[in-house]
């Protein structure tokens, strides 16, 4: 870190300190939330809520404001300087400051002809020559130009990478199936858990395999350790084939029809073993977590296409027009961001549930997880100096209809508030009927109905008056004033995905910024990465490595060799 672009980051300034905190304090002392009587008293509630941004139709009505909580949130990004430190970031100044770089996964999504410098250099050319490089393979790939070692077309391409690395790609890759050329098939391998290269590569032909290895580093434990086992499977099943032979040139010629990769760190792609020329870069000032706009959406790219894939670049783009120019009071990620402030802070509400009801976005929420909470799971500001509030709440969910089945009880009638938002589409991927019913208007009634439950609840007369005998009342009460945000958009297009991402990547920003702390960097991943490096000779049997290890992890590591030798003895 570079302590002079520390000093010319100026100091956050402390939220809890400002006149909009005291009135938002003083507002929610007095807050009766009570969305039944506030729709009633104002029937155009709805219509003043609801925003647009985009292709994404927000819904804010349902939560816990009213113009007054509302005018004190915007206030707050005014009196934090949201605005300028969106602007730095959109400039590419250094507001990445503990890792001292810039932080500008909005260039990737920039137009060839934009400018955005970084130490003096405009970085958008840079951005739109990775692009066609990344355009012009996946071209090769997809019209069988490119060809594995005995001359067959590729068939699967095999996403090797963790983190930012795998959970962007696999997200996108799942919801954007309907846009997956026919004949084409992607996997992602990230867990160390020998477990998941051994399943994803069972049944896969090795001459009709790509992978490509995604790591920003290059020095990923998981990725490194995946990508060898890869290459060692397909050289292996090569061989015994006699697709080629033991000669040094032969194996790297398998490589070179076989590996790409994607990272920051062109020269230990190189030291892997993996051709530059086949290898595409990024750029430091792309977060990990950030990335699957760069060429870490290489396999979405090769399944996609160059033209879904642009369109997935400029969905992120309007997005991101939207969060620079549009005043807080109708910008749609800042006031989410601000809502999720007002429920964490002035609340208490340690989580927040993403509820998709789209099949296709499944992977959504734990895309989700990384993005919010490695970018605001943090209890230091960016001056070094100790949060004066809460930060980053636990982001979590799973699409409806299932999480219906599953958690919802909790939503609806637990004793801790949970802000969720709900994310539909109109246009269903698959319209299907049952009977004469559209199953997708039975999807979306789910939807609508569990929003409104959850605001307006039940009460004990509602209740009575369906017959209910008097001591199981108090159960089927719902309180409502469980605040919720639905956002729907037409159809789940390569735009909408990016749309989506770009949303939530901005109301992280915001968050990160009313707490002041940095939002793009991850120390906290680091000292369980250092010590499994510590503890891997005592798993392997060193008993000097096994002594220095504290009573309870002797214990566990004891417990391991000795179920694993009675194990392999018994078989
Ligand atoms: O978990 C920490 C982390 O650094 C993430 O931020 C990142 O996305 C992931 O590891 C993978 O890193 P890399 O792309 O360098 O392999």
């Amino acid at each position: 870190m570079s302590l002079a672009s520390v000093g010319r980051m100026s100091a956050p300034v402390d939220a809890t300190t400002t006149a909009a905190w005291r009135t938002l304090t003083g507002l929610k002392a007095g807050l009766e939330p009570d969305l039944r009587g506030w729709f009633a008293a104002d029937p155009a509630r709805a219509e003043a809520f609801t925003l647009t941004a985009g292709d994404l139709h927000v819904d804010l009505s349902k939560n816990l404001i009213d113009d007054a909580v509302l005018t004190a949130l915007v206030e707050l990004a005014e009196q934090v300087g949201l605005a300028e430190r969106r602007d730095a970031m959109f400039a590419g100044e250094k507001i990445n400051v503990t890792e001292g770089r810039a932080v500008l996964h909005t260039a990737l999504r920039d137009p060839d002809g934009a400018e955005v410098l970084v130490d003096g250099t405009n970085v958008v050319p840079e951005v739109h020559e990775v692009l066609e490089k990344v355009y012009g393979f996946a071209d090769r790939v997809r019209n069988g130009e490119w060809r594995g070692i005995t001359g067959k077309p590729i068939a699967t391409v095999v996403n090797i990478g963790i983190g930012g690395s795998d959970l962007g790609p696999v997200m996108v890759y799942e919801a954007l199936q309907p846009y997956v050329k026919a004949g084409l098939t992607a996997r992602f391998v990230s867990n160390i858990d020998p477990t998941d290269v051994a399943q994803k590569t069972a049944d896969l032909d090795p001459e009709t395999t790509l992978f490509i290895v995604a790591s920003k580093t290059f020095t990923t434990l998981e990725t490194l350790t995946n990508a060898r086992l890869a290459r060692g499977w397909l050289l292996h099943a090569l061989k015994r084939s006699g697709a080629i032979g033991d000669a040094e040139s032969d194996e790297s010629e398998a490589i070179a029809k076989h590996f790409v990769a994607v990272s920051t760190a062109l020269d230990k792609v190189a030291d892997f073993g993996i051709d530059p020329a086949n290898a595409f870069g990024f750029w430091d000032w792309v977060g990990g977590r950030y990335s699957v706009d760069s060429a870490i959406g290489t396999s979405l790219v090769v399944a996609l296409g160059r033209d879904s894939f642009a369109d997935f670049l400029a969905g992120f783009h309007t997005i991101d027009r939207h969060f620079a120019e549009t005043p807080f009071g109708q910008n749609v990620p800042a006031l989410m961001g601000l809502l999720n402030v007002w429920y964490r802070n002035f609340f208490g509400a340690a989580t927040h549930a993403v509820l998709p009801y789209a099949q296709l976005l499944h992977r959504f929420p734990a895309y989700l997880q990384q993005l919010t909470m490695e970018s605001n799971g943090k209890s230091v500001r960016w001056d070094g100096s100790p949060v004066s509030t809460d930060t980053g709440e636990v982001f979590w969910g799973e699409p409806g209809t299932n999480g219906q089945h599953a958690f919802y009880q909790l939503i609806h009638q637990g004793t801790q508030l949970i802000p969720a938002d709900f994310i539909a589409v109109a246009q269903p991927a698959y319209p299907l009927e049952d009977g004469g019913t559209d199953v997708h208007e039975l999807f979306l009634a789910n939807f609508f109905a569990q929003t409104a439950a959850l605001a307006f609840g039940k009460t004990a007369d509602e209740v009575r008056a369906e017959g209910t005998a008097e001591e199981i009342v108090p159960a089927r009460v719902f309180s409502g004033n469980r605040p919720t945000t639905s956002i729907m958009a037409p159809a789940l297009t390569p735009s909408v995905v990016g749309q989506l991402i770009a949303l939530y990547e901005h109301i992280t920003f915001t968050q990160g910024i009313v707490w002041g702390i940095d939002s793009f960097d991850q120390w906290g991943v680091e000292l369980g990465k250092q010590l499994a490096l510590k503890v891997t000779p005592a798993v392997g049997g060193d008993e000097a490595a096994l002594a220095e290890q504290d009573p309870s992890t002797q214990g566990l590591i004891r417990y391991y060799r000795a179920s694993r030798h009675s194990l392999r003895t018994a078989r």
